[in-house]
């Protein structure tokens, strides 16, 4: 990207866009993962500034969301208005596309190292203690269970599986949050991770213990 400092109007638009999404998809988790974006690509061979610019805009378009118009639409005009070229949105628009989790046994596509970057970023900020509370903030909003003791963990062989499938915020930890520390591509983040993924084990023993009580 040939440019030695971000525009301001892209955190703009992205916080403009971010303020009206659901509590653990908002603009505080997309300044979390591009805070860890920026710090893990320090650490790595890659392109500072299209990290950045991915991590900002990852969850754009995102399925989640329901959005009218796609993913391109939205954000070719943020990108052009900051001056890039066509051949440079594109390269954007293709790996923020790609990031995003597409259940326990779907393949990961190749990715770039930005890419690669921005996805360990998003698994971080879906783990550990943040990971905890996400998970139950978006476990309330499609109104899920806590937990169901009679149901075993379930993971999901297709990604139509896993958008279907209406389990407990529990059983999320099994599908997706603990296989996470597994799925990461590079060290930086897997030593981030390691520490995230010991309080969820704990959390989880924790949270048997005291529902056997009851
Ligand atoms: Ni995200």
């Amino acid at each position: 990207m040939p440019m030695n400092r971000l525009p301001e109007s892209i955190y703009v638009h992205a916080e403009q866009y971010f303020n009206t999404k659901e509590k653990c998809h908002d603009w505080s988790h997309v300044l979390r993962v591009t805070k860890l974006a920026k710090y893990i690509s320090e650490r790595e061979a890659a392109d500072n500034f299209l990290v950045e610019i991915c991590a900002l805009l990852h969850d754009v378009g995102d399925w989640k969301f329901q959005e009218e118009l796609s993913t391109k639409e939205i954000v070719y005009p943020w990108l052009r208005e900051i001056g890039l070229n066509d051949d440079e949105v594109e390269e954007v628009i293709s790996i923020i596309i790609d990031i995003s989790f597409k259940g326990a046994q779907t393949e990961t596509k190749a990715l770039p190292i930005e890419g690669k970057i921005v996805q360990d970023a998003d698994r971080l900020d879906a783990i550990g203690a943040i990971g905890i509370a996400r998970a139950f903030t978006y476990g309330g909003h499609v109104q899920r269970p806590l937990y169901n003791p009679s149901e075993s963990p379930k993971t999901h062989k297709t990604f139509e599986e896993y958008k279907k499938y209406q389990s407990t915020t529990i059983n999320h930890f099994y599908e997706k949050l603990l296989l996470l520390k597994d799925r990461l591509h590079t060290d930086t983040a897997r030593e981030i991770a390691q520490e995230r993924h010991e309080y969820m084990e704990a959390f989880l023993k924790q949270f048997y213990k005291e529902w056997e009580v009851v």
